[in-house]
Protein backbone atom coordinates (compact mmCIF):
# COMPACT_ATOMS: atom_id res chain seq x y z
CA UNK A 1 0.00 0.00 0.00
CA UNK A 2 1.20 3.58 -1.07
CA UNK A 3 2.16 6.29 1.73
CA UNK A 4 -0.71 8.34 0.20
CA UNK A 5 -2.99 5.27 0.82
CA UNK A 6 -1.80 4.71 4.60
CA UNK A 7 -1.92 8.22 5.57
CA UNK A 8 -5.98 8.53 3.66
CA UNK A 9 -6.27 5.07 5.91
CA UNK A 10 -5.02 5.87 9.31
CA UNK A 11 -7.28 9.59 8.83
CA UNK A 12 -10.50 7.91 8.25
CA UNK A 13 -9.32 5.87 11.25
CA UNK A 14 -8.37 8.59 13.58
CA UNK A 15 -11.71 10.60 12.59
CA UNK A 16 -13.78 7.76 13.53
CA UNK A 17 -12.18 7.35 16.91
CA UNK A 18 -12.41 10.89 17.63
CA UNK A 19 -16.60 10.87 16.26
CA UNK A 20 -16.90 7.40 18.50
CA UNK A 21 -15.61 9.62 21.89
CA UNK A 22 -16.41 12.51 21.49
CA UNK A 23 -19.79 12.76 19.67
CA UNK A 24 -20.23 15.82 17.50
CA UNK A 25 -16.13 16.74 17.85
CA UNK A 26 -14.53 18.67 15.00
CA UNK A 27 -10.92 20.19 14.59
CA UNK A 28 -8.39 21.18 12.03
CA UNK A 29 -7.84 17.82 9.66
CA UNK A 30 -3.89 17.26 9.35
CA UNK A 31 -2.44 18.62 5.90
CA UNK A 32 -2.86 15.63 3.43
CA UNK A 33 0.78 16.74 2.10
CA UNK A 34 2.34 16.94 5.73
CA UNK A 35 5.37 14.21 6.15
CA UNK A 36 4.58 11.68 8.64
CA UNK A 37 5.08 12.75 12.52
CA UNK A 38 8.64 11.71 13.19
CA UNK A 39 7.48 9.46 16.06
CA UNK A 40 6.11 7.75 13.04
CA UNK A 41 9.22 7.36 10.75
CA UNK A 42 11.56 4.93 10.07
CA UNK A 43 14.90 5.72 10.93
CA UNK A 44 16.95 7.47 7.90
CA UNK A 45 19.25 4.23 7.94
CA UNK A 46 16.39 1.77 7.44
CA UNK A 47 16.38 -0.19 4.70
CA UNK A 48 14.12 1.06 1.76
CA UNK A 49 10.72 -1.10 1.19
CA UNK A 50 10.47 -3.74 -1.05
CA UNK A 51 9.24 -2.56 -4.63
CA UNK A 52 5.27 -2.80 -4.55
CA UNK A 53 3.49 -4.92 -6.89
CA UNK A 54 0.37 -5.31 -8.73
CA UNK A 55 -2.42 -2.67 -7.12
CA UNK A 56 -0.19 -1.59 -5.13
CA UNK A 57 1.94 -0.27 -7.69
CA UNK A 58 2.79 3.48 -6.80
CA UNK A 59 0.97 5.88 -9.12
CA UNK A 60 3.10 8.58 -10.63
CA UNK A 61 1.42 11.25 -13.34
CA UNK A 62 4.28 13.41 -15.05
CA UNK A 63 2.91 16.69 -16.78
CA UNK A 64 5.79 17.44 -19.01
CA UNK A 65 6.68 20.89 -20.95
CA UNK A 66 6.81 19.42 -24.26
CA UNK A 67 9.51 17.80 -27.21
CA UNK A 68 10.64 21.05 -27.96
CA UNK A 69 14.20 20.49 -27.21
CA UNK A 70 17.33 17.73 -27.32
CA UNK A 71 17.31 18.54 -22.96
CA UNK A 72 13.51 17.72 -23.32
CA UNK A 73 13.45 14.24 -25.08
CA UNK A 74 16.59 13.48 -22.38
CA UNK A 75 14.42 14.29 -19.48
CA UNK A 76 11.44 12.54 -20.86
CA UNK A 77 13.94 9.76 -21.31
CA UNK A 78 15.02 9.75 -17.61
CA UNK A 79 11.43 9.68 -16.40
CA UNK A 80 10.03 7.02 -18.67
CA UNK A 81 13.30 4.93 -17.60
CA UNK A 82 13.23 5.40 -14.07
CA UNK A 83 9.24 4.81 -13.18
CA UNK A 84 8.77 1.72 -14.78
CA UNK A 85 6.17 -1.18 -13.39
CA UNK A 86 9.62 -3.35 -13.29
CA UNK A 87 10.83 -0.42 -10.34
CA UNK A 88 7.07 -0.42 -8.79
CA UNK A 89 5.30 2.29 -10.74
CA UNK A 90 2.13 2.86 -12.77
CA UNK A 91 3.50 5.56 -14.93
CA UNK A 92 1.71 8.73 -16.99
CA UNK A 93 3.03 11.42 -18.88
CA UNK A 94 1.04 14.01 -20.57
CA UNK A 95 3.17 15.95 -23.34
CA UNK A 96 1.41 20.03 -22.95
CA UNK A 97 3.24 20.96 -25.86
CA UNK A 98 4.36 23.96 -24.32
CA UNK A 99 0.93 25.13 -23.17
CA UNK A 100 0.75 25.72 -19.56
CA UNK A 101 -2.63 25.56 -20.21
CA UNK A 102 -2.56 22.15 -20.96
CA UNK A 103 -0.50 21.12 -17.93
CA UNK A 104 -3.20 22.90 -15.73
CA UNK A 105 -6.33 20.34 -17.66
CA UNK A 106 -3.42 17.45 -17.04
CA UNK A 107 -3.01 17.99 -13.43
CA UNK A 108 -6.64 18.27 -12.96
CA UNK A 109 -7.27 14.85 -14.71
CA UNK A 110 -4.50 13.50 -12.86
CA UNK A 111 -6.26 14.34 -9.77
CA UNK A 112 -9.75 12.41 -10.78
CA UNK A 113 -7.10 9.53 -11.26
CA UNK A 114 -6.20 10.05 -8.22
CA UNK A 115 -2.75 9.51 -8.71
CA UNK A 116 -0.31 9.13 -5.61
CA UNK A 117 2.11 11.86 -7.06
CA UNK A 118 1.98 14.68 -9.47
CA UNK A 119 5.28 15.30 -11.40
CA UNK A 120 5.20 19.00 -12.52
CA UNK A 121 7.84 20.10 -14.99
CA UNK A 122 6.16 23.97 -15.36
CA UNK A 123 6.06 26.04 -18.74
CA UNK A 124 5.91 29.13 -17.11
CA UNK A 125 6.33 30.40 -13.59
CA UNK A 126 3.19 31.97 -12.61
CA UNK A 127 -0.60 30.89 -12.31
CA UNK A 128 -0.34 27.63 -10.53
CA UNK A 129 -1.95 28.42 -7.26
CA UNK A 130 -5.65 27.41 -7.90
CA UNK A 131 -4.39 24.08 -9.43
CA UNK A 132 -1.96 22.92 -6.99
CA UNK A 133 -4.86 23.92 -4.27
CA UNK A 134 -6.81 22.08 -6.01
CA UNK A 135 -4.05 18.72 -5.79
CA UNK A 136 -3.21 19.90 -2.04
CA UNK A 137 -6.91 19.26 -1.40
CA UNK A 138 -6.98 15.78 -2.78
CA UNK A 139 -4.19 14.88 -0.68
CA UNK A 140 -1.80 14.32 -3.56
CA UNK A 141 1.64 15.27 -3.23
CA UNK A 142 3.08 17.84 -5.89
CA UNK A 143 6.96 17.09 -6.75
CA UNK A 144 7.98 19.95 -9.26
CA UNK A 145 11.31 19.38 -11.52
CA UNK A 146 13.00 21.36 -13.90
CA UNK A 147 11.36 25.02 -13.98
CA UNK A 148 9.68 26.64 -10.73
CA UNK A 149 6.57 28.30 -10.40
CA UNK A 150 5.85 31.78 -8.62
CA UNK A 151 3.44 31.14 -5.14
CA UNK A 152 3.53 32.74 -2.10
CA UNK A 153 2.40 29.48 -0.66
CA UNK A 154 5.05 26.80 -0.46
CA UNK A 155 2.67 23.89 1.15
CA UNK A 156 1.38 23.59 -2.54
CA UNK A 157 4.40 21.43 -3.46
CA UNK A 158 6.31 18.93 -1.56
CA UNK A 159 9.77 19.44 -3.08
CA UNK A 160 11.40 20.55 -5.77
CA UNK A 161 14.49 19.78 -7.84
CA UNK A 162 16.21 21.42 -10.79
CA UNK A 163 18.60 23.53 -12.26
CA UNK A 164 20.09 27.10 -10.53
CA UNK A 165 18.91 28.83 -13.82
CA UNK A 166 20.38 32.36 -12.66
CA UNK A 167 23.91 31.17 -12.01
CA UNK A 168 23.60 29.78 -15.29
CA UNK A 169 23.01 33.01 -16.72
CA UNK A 170 26.36 34.47 -14.84
CA UNK A 171 27.86 31.23 -16.17
CA UNK A 172 27.71 32.30 -19.42
CA UNK A 173 28.89 35.77 -19.07
CA UNK A 174 32.53 33.75 -17.63
CA UNK A 175 31.84 31.07 -20.47
CA UNK A 176 32.31 34.08 -23.11
CA UNK A 177 34.71 35.69 -21.75
CA UNK A 178 36.90 32.66 -21.91
CA UNK A 179 35.91 31.48 -25.28
CA UNK A 180 37.02 35.36 -26.92
CA UNK A 181 40.00 34.53 -25.02
CA UNK A 182 39.99 31.36 -26.58
CA UNK A 183 40.17 32.94 -29.87
CA UNK A 184 42.72 35.63 -29.22
CA UNK A 185 40.10 38.45 -28.20
CA UNK A 186 40.64 40.69 -24.83
CA UNK A 187 37.08 40.55 -23.25
CA UNK A 188 37.50 43.75 -21.97
CA UNK A 189 38.55 45.32 -24.96
CA UNK A 190 36.55 46.99 -27.71
CA UNK A 191 32.53 46.81 -28.30
CA UNK A 192 31.41 43.12 -28.35
CA UNK A 193 28.15 43.42 -29.74
CA UNK A 194 25.82 40.62 -28.76
CA UNK A 195 22.02 39.46 -29.54
CA UNK A 196 20.36 36.76 -27.25
CA UNK A 197 18.07 34.12 -28.52
CA UNK A 198 15.48 34.01 -25.46
CA UNK A 199 13.96 30.94 -24.28
CA UNK A 200 9.98 30.59 -23.65
CA UNK A 201 9.19 33.99 -22.27
CA UNK A 202 8.26 33.42 -18.63
CA UNK A 203 10.00 30.24 -17.86
CA UNK A 204 12.01 29.89 -15.44
CA UNK A 205 14.82 29.02 -17.35
CA UNK A 206 14.44 32.04 -19.67
CA UNK A 207 14.39 34.43 -16.60
CA UNK A 208 17.09 32.58 -15.08
CA UNK A 209 19.12 33.30 -18.05
CA UNK A 210 18.50 36.49 -19.04
CA UNK A 211 18.97 37.82 -15.80
CA UNK A 212 21.81 36.51 -14.45
CA UNK A 213 23.51 37.62 -17.87
CA UNK A 214 22.03 40.68 -17.81
CA UNK A 215 23.43 41.17 -14.36
CA UNK A 216 26.92 40.14 -14.84
CA UNK A 217 27.90 41.38 -18.19
CA UNK A 218 27.78 44.68 -16.22
CA UNK A 219 31.47 43.64 -15.36
CA UNK A 220 32.09 44.50 -19.01
CA UNK A 221 30.92 47.73 -20.02
CA UNK A 222 32.75 47.37 -23.27
CA UNK A 223 29.89 44.34 -24.07
CA UNK A 224 26.75 45.74 -26.14
CA UNK A 225 23.37 43.74 -26.08
CA UNK A 226 21.94 44.43 -29.51
CA UNK A 227 18.40 42.89 -29.35
CA UNK A 228 16.87 39.84 -27.28
CA UNK A 229 13.60 37.86 -28.38
CA UNK A 230 12.18 34.07 -28.03
CA UNK A 231 12.67 31.66 -30.26
CA UNK A 232 10.60 29.36 -27.73
CA UNK A 233 13.79 26.80 -27.25
CA UNK A 234 13.05 24.88 -30.37
CA UNK A 235 16.04 25.10 -33.23
CA UNK A 236 12.91 26.20 -36.21
CA UNK A 237 12.17 29.30 -34.31
CA UNK A 238 15.60 29.85 -33.02
CA UNK A 239 16.86 29.85 -36.58
CA UNK A 240 13.91 32.46 -37.63
CA UNK A 241 14.74 35.04 -34.81
CA UNK A 242 18.49 35.23 -36.09
CA UNK A 243 17.58 35.27 -40.03
CA UNK A 244 15.52 38.45 -38.50
CA UNK A 245 18.71 39.68 -36.15
CA UNK A 246 20.93 39.02 -38.98
CA UNK A 247 19.21 41.31 -41.61
CA UNK A 248 18.95 43.97 -38.54
CA UNK A 249 22.26 43.74 -37.06
CA UNK A 250 25.33 43.31 -39.52
CA UNK A 251 28.01 43.74 -37.16
CA UNK A 252 26.86 41.00 -34.88
CA UNK A 253 29.73 39.65 -32.99
CA UNK A 254 28.39 37.01 -30.08
CA UNK A 255 24.54 35.24 -29.98
CA UNK A 256 23.53 33.81 -26.74
CA UNK A 257 21.48 31.14 -27.19
CA UNK A 258 19.34 30.27 -24.37
CA UNK A 259 19.81 26.43 -25.57
CA UNK A 260 21.34 24.05 -27.66
CA UNK A 261 18.60 23.75 -30.46
CA UNK A 262 18.25 27.19 -30.65
CA UNK A 263 22.29 27.79 -31.18
CA UNK A 264 21.72 24.57 -33.87
CA UNK A 265 19.18 27.50 -35.71
CA UNK A 266 21.38 30.44 -35.24
CA UNK A 267 23.72 28.62 -36.55
CA UNK A 268 22.28 26.91 -39.71
CA UNK A 269 21.19 31.08 -40.32
CA UNK A 270 24.77 32.22 -39.82
CA UNK A 271 26.20 30.01 -42.93
CA UNK A 272 22.91 30.56 -44.94
CA UNK A 273 23.98 34.06 -44.67
CA UNK A 274 27.71 33.52 -45.70
CA UNK A 275 29.27 34.10 -42.32
CA UNK A 276 31.09 32.17 -39.81
CA UNK A 277 31.12 31.10 -36.32
CA UNK A 278 32.43 28.89 -33.66
CA UNK A 279 36.15 28.92 -31.99
CA UNK A 280 37.14 29.63 -35.79
CA UNK A 281 34.72 31.95 -36.99
CA UNK A 282 33.54 35.88 -36.71
CA UNK A 283 30.75 35.20 -34.42
CA UNK A 284 30.99 33.71 -31.51
CA UNK A 285 28.25 31.35 -30.15
CA UNK A 286 27.35 30.34 -26.47
CA UNK A 287 24.52 28.30 -25.65
CA UNK A 288 22.90 26.39 -22.70
CA UNK A 289 22.25 22.22 -22.01
CA UNK A 290 25.24 20.67 -22.96
CA UNK A 291 23.30 17.98 -25.04
CA UNK A 292 25.36 15.51 -27.01
CA UNK A 293 24.60 17.10 -30.45
CA UNK A 294 26.34 20.35 -28.89
CA UNK A 295 29.36 18.47 -28.57
CA UNK A 296 29.26 17.49 -31.80
CA UNK A 297 28.45 21.18 -32.92
CA UNK A 298 31.76 22.54 -31.24
CA UNK A 299 33.59 19.32 -32.58
CA UNK A 300 32.38 20.50 -36.20
CA UNK A 301 33.61 24.12 -35.09
CA UNK A 302 30.26 26.03 -35.15
CA UNK A 303 29.54 26.57 -31.42
CA UNK A 304 32.39 27.90 -29.10
CA UNK A 305 31.00 26.62 -25.72
CA UNK A 306 27.82 25.31 -23.72
CA UNK A 307 26.66 25.85 -20.13
CA UNK A 308 25.37 22.93 -18.72
CA UNK A 309 21.76 22.05 -17.65
CA UNK A 310 21.08 18.34 -16.45
CA UNK A 311 17.93 17.00 -17.29
CA UNK A 312 18.46 13.34 -15.67
CA UNK A 313 15.83 14.09 -13.14
CA UNK A 314 13.94 10.58 -13.38
CA UNK A 315 16.09 8.97 -10.46
CA UNK A 316 16.08 12.46 -8.40
CA UNK A 317 12.19 12.51 -8.35
CA UNK A 318 12.24 8.97 -7.49
CA UNK A 319 14.76 9.40 -4.54
CA UNK A 320 12.15 12.11 -3.35
CA UNK A 321 9.03 9.69 -3.75
CA UNK A 322 11.34 6.72 -1.99
CA UNK A 323 11.75 8.94 0.67
CA UNK A 324 8.39 9.93 1.56
CA UNK A 325 7.16 6.70 0.62
CA UNK A 326 9.23 6.02 3.73
CA UNK A 327 8.00 8.86 5.51
CA UNK A 328 11.30 10.55 5.92
CA UNK A 329 11.31 14.14 5.28
CA UNK A 330 13.67 15.77 1.87
CA UNK A 331 14.73 18.57 1.30
CA UNK A 332 11.96 21.24 -0.17
CA UNK A 333 14.19 22.31 -2.70
CA UNK A 334 17.53 20.65 -4.41
CA UNK A 335 19.55 22.07 -7.36
CA UNK A 336 22.05 20.22 -9.81
CA UNK A 337 25.18 20.84 -10.23
CA UNK A 338 26.48 21.59 -13.87
CA UNK A 339 29.28 22.48 -15.37
CA UNK A 340 30.89 24.35 -18.29
CA UNK A 341 32.00 22.96 -22.15
CA UNK A 342 34.05 24.66 -24.54
CA UNK A 343 35.02 23.67 -27.95
CA UNK A 344 38.32 22.78 -27.31
CA UNK A 345 37.54 19.89 -25.50
CA UNK A 346 34.90 18.71 -26.75
CA UNK A 347 36.48 15.79 -28.29
CA UNK A 348 37.62 14.61 -25.41
CA UNK A 349 34.67 14.89 -22.73
CA UNK A 350 31.79 13.80 -24.90
CA UNK A 351 32.06 9.85 -25.06
CA UNK A 352 31.55 10.42 -21.35
CA UNK A 353 28.14 12.47 -21.50
CA UNK A 354 25.22 10.34 -20.84
CA UNK A 355 22.88 12.96 -22.88
O1 LIG B 1 14.01 24.12 -18.59
C1 LIG B 1 15.12 23.60 -19.21
C2 LIG B 1 15.17 24.10 -20.64
O2 LIG B 1 14.02 23.66 -21.31
C3 LIG B 1 16.33 23.62 -21.48
O3 LIG B 1 17.38 24.50 -21.51
C4 LIG B 1 15.72 23.61 -22.82
O4 LIG B 1 16.45 22.95 -23.79
C5 LIG B 1 14.38 23.07 -22.53
O5 LIG B 1 13.49 23.22 -23.54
Amino acid sequence: MTMKRILALLMAVMMLTALTACGNATGPAPSSQAPVASSQAPDANDPAPAAPAGDDLIYVGFVQVGAESDWRMANTKSMQETFTEANGYKFEMVDAQQQTQKQITAIRDFIQKDVDYIVLAPNTEAGWDTVLGEAKDAGIPVIIVDRMIQTNDDSLFTAWVGSNFLQEGYDAVEALATALKNKGIDPTEGEINIVTLQGTMGSSAQIGRTDGFAEKMKEYPNWKMLDKQSGDFTQEKGQEVMEAFLKSYPDIDVVIAENDNMAFGAINAIKAAGKTCGPNGDITIVSFDAVKAAFESMIAGDMDVSVECNPLHGPRVEGIIKALEAGQSVDKIAYVEEGTFYAKDAAEIMPTRAY
